[in-house]
């Protein structure tokens, strides 16, 4: 598939297609992997994934107390942050997690119940480039391997800048690219072959794995994802690079 000229573009892994077909594609990805999520990301990441969001919601550092403190997971699937973030802070953390998939939000509701948070993490389906909240709603907006998913990158940014209310914190967790030399053959290896193939085992078919991977490639580097953190408004953007650059947490402030 190949786009025309005149319509805005986006990467569907290695492919370029128009911005309207990418979230369609992307839909059909995580319709299929919703029941097995969880159970790839622990095979694929092994295990490293719950480090990772562990140390993403400790840099998020919700109030213990009952103060209000009001969390949009944006792109949240099937709620692995927002029960960190409910389970870190106090009474007065609260989570919406905003899923433009279905099958993701069914599995995340599922899963809210099972573990006693329902109450606390309240999901529902909603695109990160249209999101139905009023200005400056929120304390703090994250999304957490999402934002490479989201074909209006820009957009769903000035999103996130319009809910957070004055002082609220911006935070994305998301595969960046290795910066340890001779690490990257390794790794490339492993991506292109292994998790496709333990995809493929798991849940019956390689290709969304395939997509997930090149979706990874073809995300900006951390410096550049930064400036355009920056150009939707933000101040005080930062970044830190965990696991030899294979992961990125970026953070602003709406001031
Ligand atoms: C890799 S999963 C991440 C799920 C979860 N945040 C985690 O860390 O486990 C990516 C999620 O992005 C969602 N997504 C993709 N495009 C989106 C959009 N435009 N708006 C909201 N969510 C989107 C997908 O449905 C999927 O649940």
């Amino acid at each position: 598939m190949t786009a025309d000229q005149t319509q805005p573009t986006a990467a569907i892994g290695f492919t370029t297609v128009k911005q309207a077909e990418k979230q369609a594609l992307v839909n059909e990805v995580f319709a299929k992997v919703a029941q097995r999520y969880d159970q790839m990301n622990d095979l694929m990441s092994a295990g490293l994934h719950r480090l990772w969001k562990d140390d993403f919601v400790a840099m998020l550092n919700p109030p213990k107390s009952a103060r209000a403190f009001r969390v949009l997971d944006v792109a949240g699937g099937t709620g692995d942050i927002a029960f960190r973030i409910a389970r870190a802070g106090g009474k007065g953390t609260e989570v919406t997690v905003a899923d433009i998939s279905p099958e993701m939000v069914a599995e995340g509701a599922r899963r809210a119940a099972g573990e006693g948070l329902a109450g606390r993490c309240r999901f529902m389906v909603a695109n990160a480039e249209a999101l139905p909240f009023p200005d400056g709603s929120f304390d703090a907006y994250t999304i957490a391997f999402g934002i490479r998913n989201v074909p209006d990158i820009p957009r769903a940014l000035g999103g996130a800048f319009r809910v957070l209310k004055t002082r609220g914190r911006f935070q994305c967790l998301e595969f960046s690219h290795v910066d340890v030399p001779g690490l990257e053959a390794i790794y490339d290896a492993y991506s292109f072959t292994v998790i496709p193939a333990v995809g493929k085992v798991v849940t019956g078919d390689g290709q969304p794995y395939r997509y997930l991977v090149e979706s990874i490639r073809t995300f900006p580097p951390a410096p550049v994802f930064a400036e355009m953190i920056a150009e939707a408004g933000f101040s005080r953007v930062a970044y830190r690079l965990l696991t030899a650059g294979t992961v990125a947490i970026h953070s602003g402030w709406r001031i």
